[in-house]
């Protein structure tokens, strides 16, 4: 049986690796921007991906313009129909969305509105730590037992399972396998990810930073408590009422403290996981380890992707930098003879 191997530290510690990764990963990619409601207030927001910053402004309803800063220049952008955007970051280096990602991706958005969470709060800090070494930590559940006690009570860790399908992997953590709305985690490769539980949705990005060794954490909460809202309204029907948008506002908003709370402590056991990892792959403490086949199934599917990618990459660079030294003989040489003609004539 073959051995599933990680990446070697190398990859997340070199910056050649990491410049290489720039070109043949974050160019070529579709990154999730979050859901369309995250543009309600804040109509033009701007994002930052592996050194490229863009500009995303919302032109009307479902409507969307998504420049590159350093130039203007368009990139391409997609809005799902129940209202997430992407975008890729390169004029034209990513393939269309529908290519990018496999046929079943549609369907499966299809099933949940997200138009319906309102966004309640955004958050980034500085990670010392590669992107890679944070999605590592997402795309297994094995650390959940003994890093994340508060969400294994919610969600035990008897049955986690992660499905991979091309750039997406999805996490199931019931055994039915059924996609409720409570439970869903979604990874979009490389760095996406979109996680609802506990009564809410996060939609986090591990951005990479200038540095091999950074990143830069980027959250936002979607929030709505349905239920107060329901027994608000019933509250004020009974009274022969209307409830005023305030009660309603407020009710919304129940219990979502609570919820942050919950979801901030998961991903800050996260960060000091990683923030551990990193300065152990950087002190030399591990080189190449061994993957659980059936546990880790969702790292080493990812990691895969990186690897042929970069690898592909490579290697057109290198026939590149080929052609170009053959070239450069060979204009070489026949100038050389030129010059040896001027010379005799
Ligand atoms: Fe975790």
């Amino acid at each position: 049986m073959e051995v599933l191997r990680t990446l070697p530290a190398s990859w997340f510690t070199n910056q050649n690796v990491y410049d290489m990764e720039k070109r043949a990963v974050f160019e070529k990619s579709w990154f999730l921007l979050g859901p369309v409601v995250r543009f309600a207030e804040e109509t033009s927001v701007d994002y930052e991906f592996a050194g490229i910053a863009l500009h995303v402004q919302k032109a009307g309803e479902d409507n969307f313009h998504v420049t590159r800063k350093s130039d203007g220049r368009p990139v391409p952008h997609f809005l799902t129909p129940t209202g997430l955007l992407f975008t890729a970051i390169h004029p034209d280096a990513a393939p269309i969305f529908e290519e990018y990602f496999p046929p079943s991706l549609l369907p499966l958005l299809n099933k949940h509105d997200f138009r319906k969470l309102p966004h309640r709060r955004k958050l980034s800090y500085p990670g010392g730590f590669n992107w890679k070494t944070m999605v590592d930590g997402y795309q297994e559940c094995l650390h959940c037992q003994y890093t994340h006690r508060e969400f294994s009570a919610m969600y035990p860790p008897t049955f986690y399972a992660v499905q991979n399908e091309g750039n997406i992997s999805r996490h199931f953590a019931d055994e039915r396998l059924t996609e409720v709305d409570d439970g869903l985690f979604l990874f979009f490769f490389p760095i996406c990810t979109l996680n609802r539980y506990a009564g809410g949705m996060t939609s986090f990005r591990v951005c990479p930073g200038e540095k091999v060794g950074e990143s830069r954490m980027e959250f936002d909460y979607y929030y709505l408590n349905q239920k107060a809202i329901d027994t608000v309204n019933a509250k004020a029907e009974e009274q022969g009422r209307q409830a005023a948008e305030e009660e309603i506002e407020k009710a919304g908003l129940e219990g979502f403290e609570e919820y942050y709370r919950f979801v901030r402590r998961v991903a800050m056991e996260d960060f000091e996981l990683c923030e551990v990892a990193q300065s152990n792959l950087e002190r030399g403490v591990y080189c190449q380890g061994v993957l659980n086949s059936a546990k880790e199934n969702g790292v080493t599917h990812y990691q895969g992707l990186v690897r042929e990618r970069v690898m592909v990459q490579f290697k057109a660079e290198q026939e590149e930098k080929e052609m170009k030294y053959r070239v450069d003989l060979a204009v070489g040489a026949s100038q050389h003879g030129q010059d040896v003609v001027e010379v005799m004539t």
